[in-house]
């Protein structure tokens, strides 16, 4: 028996390019089964405040195009007490919220988990972060939007280094993940690559400097975020030990979160979105919905968070980058 009529949809944590085109697919979902739909402004701080919407067919109209999320988002601390999740448990019973779709990454399924748990709520979630970093799901919502901005930002940079012979560094982003870094990394042909799951280090990094083509003088090091040492640091070492190097380092930042969803990101995050609602209505509670080989598929939110491990970031994604750098 269904005994969800009235689905709550926030997104939370870092936006991501998909996020509307995800909760646009959640509102016409849920019209289409006859269910009400609130959004929640704000993601987790929006539901201990009851800054609730009602949702209706044109209220997403328009936005599958869009960057952003029209729903807001924000990292709650509030939501962190369990003062603040008992006040946000009370206003979805006020408001006669009886299930809810979360949209974000691994810190809005943390609390998602939690939340599920202390109060035997019913909750869903969707994949929605540029950095990949989910397990159960092959690709996030927005993280091919985002490698995308990466590759049209560093192909830019390629131009310029090529024309001063420079050697650049350009830091992306993924705080704990090097997946952005590895894949746009290969996709701009760059000369190395340094992330936090599995580092060749800058020894490694100098060693294949060293022995890499002496006949072309530029060259392009995409670093993640999360490295241990930095994209600065990186730089100031290889000033040291390379002084005719004419060396750049380029923070690319907050462009990677922004821009039009690709085609990709906008089917994923439709098809997941649709899948939510149904998997909601029909019992499922404290998973993430993902797509892996291109079927549909349920991850318990503790498992969906552990970090994918430095064996399938693996080093045969380093060796193909060595390999192609010749
Ligand atoms: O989690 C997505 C992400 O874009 C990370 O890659 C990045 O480290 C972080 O968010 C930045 O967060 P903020 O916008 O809060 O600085």
């Amino acid at each position: 028996m269904n005994k969800i009529k009235n689905i709550g949809v926030l997104t939370s944590g870092g936006d991501a390019p998909g996020m509307n085109a995800a909760i646009r697919a959640v509102v016409r979902a849920a019209i289409y089964y006859d269910l009400k739909v609130t959004g929640v402004l704000r993601g987790f701080e929006g539901l201990v405040h009851g800054d609730f919407i009602d949702m209706d067919r044109k209220s997403v109209a328009n936005i599958i195009q869009r960057g952003g999320t029209i729903l807001k988002t924000a990292r709650s601390d509030a939501f962190r007490t369990p003062e603040g999740r008992e006040q946000a448990y009370q206003q979805l019973l006020k408001h006669n919220i009886d299930g809810l779709i979360v949209i974000g990454g691994d810190g809005t399924f943390t609390g998602a988990n939690l939340f599920s748990t202390e109060f035997n709520f019913p909750i869903v979630g969707l994949p929605g972060t540029i950095d990949n970093d989910l397990q159960g799901t092959d690709f996030t919502i927005g993280y091919d939007t985002a490698i995308n901005t990466v590759i049209n930002a560093v192909d830019k940079i390629r131009d310029t280094a090529e024309s001063h012979d420079r050697l650049f560094i350009v830091e992306v982003m993924g705080r704990d993940s090097g997946l952005i870094a590895l894949r746009s990394g290969i996709g701009v042909g760059a000369e190395a690559i340094l992330i936090p799951e599995t580092n060749i280090g800058v020894d490694g990094l100098i060693n294949r400097l060293e022995n890499g083509r002496k006949d072309k003088a530029s060259k392009i090091i995409v670093v993640a975020e999360g490295d241990e040492m930095g994209a600065f640091n990186v730089g100031e070492v290889l000033k040291k030990r390379f002084p005719n190097y004419d060396i750049r380092v380029s923070i690319l930042g907050h462009i990677q979160r922004g821009g039009r969803p690709s085609c990709m990101d906008r089917v994923l995050a439709s098809r997941l979105g649709v899948a939510a609602v149904e998997g909601l209505v029909s019992g499922h509670s404290g998973v993430m919905i993902g797509q892996v080989n291109r079927e549909l598929v349920f991850t318990p939110f503790d498992h969906a968070i552990k970090h994918i491990d430095a064996q399938e970031v693996s080093p045969a994604w380093l060796k193909l980058v060595e390999i192609l750098s010749l």
